[in-house]
């Protein structure tokens, strides 16, 4: 069994386990790695991720029989036992905040997909997943789109990747209480396999970005983690929103390095490096997305070296041990790779873009690395998967 099958003979099993029959349906969506355009998909720039070949799987099948009620009845396998990780609700009375994330991510899809017009059928689904949970890899997003999924397929609805993405960002800005932009969901959604995906966030048109088969991607865990829900992540989204306002602008994507670094004694200082960050960020996107088509290590090295400062010094979103990691790993690769930290921050993973053979490298920086840290890190070989779609299973 490979990790997939390991992956929907759980969900299975969870579902027969949970209603006493099988499933009938199964539907995947995978998170996501973020290459480059940190913390600018809410400032309405390019950003460049890629679907990681770990999931959400949910197995899916029609209500309990003799139910009378129109109830949507869901498990989730990894977030507890049977008995406490359960959830059912009214398809009909409005659609109430759970009690927990989970829950949340649930009821704010099928939430969603009414308010954009769509009707779920009464369903029961089991859903498990092998992304990280709180790492910077968007276990929440391929949780959400997955769900969308299954809700709007299983109802007899074929919906295009974008609705998907909005209706789980939707669930997730308005039921889990994150103020997340449109990457995440939109990685999950609308990947190609081996590509990354050029993604404008103002208009949500897609570019996949083919990756050179010299260059291999690898995750490198930090092991620390901080939940995104918090309000540091909000924080930085009012700071990035309040500069644009200052300046006029409907988002930062619309202000240039040279209107901002004229007024610089005029705004507070930590506006102004949050704004430089998000600025000079979106710079950024373009020369790796070629640097990726190429194979061009050193202009990754280059790039990515400078966007793991711009996180760290400007952004603050990273951390003492973190920027420690990244410069060991940094200097371990030289010009044959760089190395990042990806997603939100405070906490998670460094993403390495790097030759096949740099991987040694970058496995002996991680161990002298661990051999000084508190937590251990951890790196892993992924590779860039397609998006959300249902499964064929026998
Ligand atoms: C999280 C959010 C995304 C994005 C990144 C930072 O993953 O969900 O919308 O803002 O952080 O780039």
């Amino acid at each position: 069994m490979d990790r997939r099958e390991r992956l929907i003979a759980r969900a299975r099993q969870g579902f027969r386990l949970a209603y006493g029959v099988e499933p009938t349906r199964f539907f995947a969506a995978p998170g996501r790695v973020n290459l480059i355009g940190e913390h600018v998909d809410y400032n309405e720039g390019y950003v460049l991720p890629c679907a990681i070949d770990r999931e959400t799987i949910v197995a899916a099948g029609p209500p309990a029989p003799q139910s009378k009620e129109k109830l949507f009845e869901a498990v989730a396998l990894d977030m507890g036992d049977m008995a406490s990780a359960r959830d059912s609700f009214d398809l009909v009375a409005p659609i109430r905040p759970g009690e927990n994330n989970w829950q949340n991510h649930v009821r704010g899809v099928v939430q969603a997909l009414g308010r954009y017009g769509h009707r779920v059928r009464p369903m029961r689904i089991a859903v498990a997943g092998d992304v990280p949970i709180g790492a910077g890899l968007s276990s929440s997003a391929a949780f959400g789109v997955a769900v969308a999924l299954a809700c709007s397929d299983y109802s007899g609805l074929s919906l295009a990747p974008e609705t998907l993405a909005k209706v789980a960002q939707l669930a997730e800005n308005d039921f889990v209480g994150c103020a997340c932009g449109i990457m995440d969901q939109m990685a999950s959604a609308a990947s190609v396999a081996d590509h990354a995906l050029l993604l404008d966030c103002r208009n949500l048109q897609t570019l996949p970005i083919p990756i050179h088969a010299s260059l291999a991607i690898t995750v490198i865990d930090t092991g620390i983690r901080r939940s995104l829900t918090e309000s540091a992540f909000n924080q930085r989204r009012a700071e990035c929103e309040a500069v644009a306002a200052h300046f006029g602008v409907k988002a930062l994507r619309d202000l240039d390095w040279d209107t901002l670094l004229r007024a610089e004694p005029d705004i507070d200082h930590t506006l102004f490096r949050r704004a430089r960050h998000v600025v000079t960020e979106m710079d950024r996107v373009e020369p790796i997305a070629i640097a990726l088509a190429q194979g061009d290590t050193a202009q990754l090295a280059e790039v990515m070296r400078e966007a793991h400062i711009s996180l760290s010094q400007d952004f603050d979103v990273s951390l003492p041990p973190i920027d420690r990691l990244a410069q060991m790993v940094s200097e371990g690769l030289g010009d044959a790779g760089g190395v990042r930290l990806t997603g939100a921050g405070f906490g998670g993973c460094l993403v390495a873009v790097s030759t096949h053979e740099a991987a040694e490298a970058i496995d002996g920086a991680v161990a002298r690395y661990n051999a000084e840290a508190d937590l251990p890190a951890r790196a892993e070989a992924y590779r860039p998967a397609g998006g959300a779609a249902p499964i064929a299973v026998g």
